[in-house]
């Protein structure tokens, strides 16, 4: 052998890598050529016996051919990897046709929407209907008319979006109480969910912008059982029949006796678990007997009729529902996060 039959063995072996389009054929090359019986630790077995003249120029030709034939190899196998992930079916015979074929994701509804149309389906059972406001507010409906005195600190510029114009973001949904009053006689009836607006700190347990579903409930008899049985109701139609509700008792200035109340941990059973900081319970938000000073600014006689409020913290029931510690995670959009919820 000589030298020039190496450098034409090169040629060859490069040509057929070059050639090869599967993964299996490139690994043929490869053994043809390198593997432990291959051609190359032949030739090397071989430089021994060979012409001493030429024995320099065999050697140096049949490293070029290991190291040029190796780094090739290793180029055609990434192209023909990523050939493969790239087009779904490969090249040549990689294609199996038994393999079930792509779906293409559908989208799912998000945590938060999907709770405000559950309670929308669920107080229409209980005789409720949909009832909307505005996000820009007044000062009077976000406020005044709620008998929130002027020196109440969620007025404050610390807590509350004011615009230019004297409006503001509306800091509660319970403005829509107010619009759905002063724009009908009793009886009534409603929940109104949308978004509010504080200028509170994103952090887990809080967002500046978040979701509330408000209730009103006026008519002649109503009662605190009342407030406590529909509560309860809800509670266990959306997240099962062992959910517990606890009321206890608060101040709002807008309801007079007012309450706050809580869930049962969905997500331990209220044993105690990270969602619910170990007490077993999430606190919702407030509600109660709507204040009679509500009514007069509205028109509605409170010699005549009664009523229950209450507000709900949409966040705070899809982080039971979901066991979700991280307010954020609703908001980042994140699909590997969405999908798990589907
Ligand atoms: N608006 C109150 C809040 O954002 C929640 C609330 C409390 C609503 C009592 C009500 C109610 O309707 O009666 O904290």
């Amino acid at each position: 052998m000589k030298a020039t039959d190496i450098l034409a063995l090169k040629e060859a072996a490069l040509a057929e890598a070059r050639a090869a389009d599967t993964a299996e054929t490139l690994e043929q090359v490869r053994i043809k050529y390198l593997g432990r019986k291959g051609l190359l630790p032949d030739i090397m077995q071989g430089l021994k016996d060979a012409d001493v003249s030429e024995r320099p120029a065999m050697g140096r030709y049949a490293n070029e051919l290991k190291q040029e034939l190796a780094a090739l190899l290793a180029t055609r196998r990434t192209a023909l990897d990523n050939a493969r992930t790239t087009s779904g079916s490969a090249a040549g015979d990689s294609f199996d046709p038994t393999l079930p074929g792509r779906w293409r994701a559908f989208g799912t509804r998000h945590p938060i929407s999907r709770i405000i149309e559950d309670a929308i389906r669920i107080f229409d059972t209980l005789g409720f209907s949909v009832a909307d406001g505005p996000d820009i507010e007044t000062e009077y409906h976000n406020f005044d008319a709620l008998n929130t005195p002027d020196d109440h600190p969620s007025r404050d510029t610390q807590d509350t979006f004011w615009l230019e114009s004297g409006q503001l973001l509306r800091t509660q949904t319970s403005p829509v109480q107010i619009r759905v009053m002063e724009s009908r006689p009793p009886p009534v009836r409603i929940i109104a969910p949308g978004r509010c607006y504080r200028r509170d700190t994103t952090d887990a347990t809080h967002s500046a912008n978040f979701h509330q579903i408000e209730g009103l409930y006026v008519d002649r008899h109503v009662s605190m059982a009342d407030l406590k049985g529909d509560i309860t109701c809800f509670a266990q139609r959306l997240m099962g029949p062992d959910v517990k509700v606890r009321f206890r008792p608060h101040f709002f200035p807008f309801t007079e006796p007012s309450v706050e109340y809580d869930f049962s941990c969905h997500v331990c059973g209220g044993k105690g678990c990270r969602v619910c900081k170990q007490s077993g319970w999430i606190e919702i938000s407030g509600a109660g007997m709507v204040n009679p000073k509500v009514f007069a600014k509205v028109g509605y006689d409170p010699e005549v009729f009664t009523g229950y409020a209450f507000g709900m913290g949409v966040e705070r029931i899809a982080m039971i529902r979901y066991g979700i510690h991280d307010i954020r995670l609703l908001y980042d959009n994140d699909k590997r996060f969405l999908e798990q919820l589907g």
